[in-house]
């Protein structure tokens, strides 16, 4: 592929400058003004027409800023005559991707509208929450998964002896038994249920016979950390030894992190699609691998 450029959204400045280098590419120089009404301004000093961007932006909290400045780069670069791929580690809205109660708005359905009003091609995420989100957007779209990179790292750097894979929800139950044969472990599937009006989160354990073994929590995501603390209380109770807490997208948000150590979660590991101090591996391997193959 030719004239393949990278352009670093200000959310991913870390992650878009190493997947440029894993990638080989040149990155965009653009002038960034960020103002205190939390508004941006960008000012792009080169001529982009004729070029495939990848345009890299995460799409953390704060999410709609997040968005926003992905959406004032794709325009300006489709307009320039770019063709914008929008690389989004982190799928912002990817949860709302049915009207799980009546009236309720499909926002990742519109996400993929404005996506494609601002002039993008295509589009990939890193363990986007649900398969079925694919389905809402216009353009090709796919979604890279990083449990093969949290497998290695618990491998290389944690000394557990047999854990057991626990998945808190139905919902990343696929992910974890990939996970779980990856690692060559025994899995175990939780149950759970939230107030869809509360939020409150209940897990359902079944019978468990794993006292004194090693844990690891496998989910796609962090985000109050409800669900995990949930998960993590059951097991405490079932006498386990370490609790591990594996997941791609760790939002982290308040005192999720202190809550989650209260109620017995020994660590907590997530990569780079949402920088912070638990983002340990780096999900620009997996998708570089995959932007390799990709012919636009
Ligand atoms: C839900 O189905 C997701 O897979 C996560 O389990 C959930 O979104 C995490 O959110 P929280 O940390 O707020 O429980």
């Amino acid at each position: 592929m030719t004239d393949r450029l990278v352009f670093a959204g200000p959310a991913s400045k870390e992650f878009a400058k190493a997947l440029a280098h894993r990638l080989n590419l040149p990155t965009i120089s653009v002038e960034i003004k960020e103002f205190l009404d939390t508004e941006t301004k960008y000012r792009f000093l080169e001529n982009v027409d004729g070029s495939n961007v990848l345009l890299v932006q995460s799409t953390y909290p704060p999410v709609d800023k997040n968005y926003m400045q992905l959406f004032l780069a794709a325009h300006h670069l489709s307009q320039e005559g770019a063709k914008v791929h929008a690389v989004i580690p982190y799928l912002g809205y990817a949860r709302q991707d049915k009207p799980f109660l009546s009236g309720e708005v499909v926002s990742l359905g519109v996400v993929s509208h404005l996506l494609k009003s601002c002039g993008v091609v295509r589009v990939t995420t890193v363990d986007i929450h649900s398969a079925e989100g694919l389905a809402l957007f216009a353009m090709p779209t796919y979604s890279v998964s990083a449990i093969p990179s949290l497998v290695s790292y618990v491998k290389k750097n944690l000394n557990l002896s047999s854990p057991v894979v626990v998945s808190p929800d139905f919902g990343s139950s696929k992910r974890t038994e990939a996970f779980a044969a990856l690692y060559g472990a025994q899995h175990l599937q939780f149950a759970k249920e939230r107030n869809r009006n509360t939020g409150e989160v209940k897990v359902e354990t079944g019978k468990m016979d794993i006292e004194g073994r090693d844990v690891i929590i496998v989910d796609d995501m962090i985000s109050t950390g409800g669900t995990i603390r949930a998960a993590a209380m059951k097991l405490k109770e079932a006498r386990v030894k370490r609790i591990i807490v594996t997941c791609v997208h760790a939002l982290m948000l308040g005192d999720s992190e202190e809550r989650l150590m209260e109620a017995g979660v020994d660590e907590i590991i997530g990569t780079n699609t949402v920088p912070n101090r638990v983002s340990k591996v780096d999900a620009t391997e997996p998708l570089s691998a995959y932007l390799k193959t990709v012919s636009e």
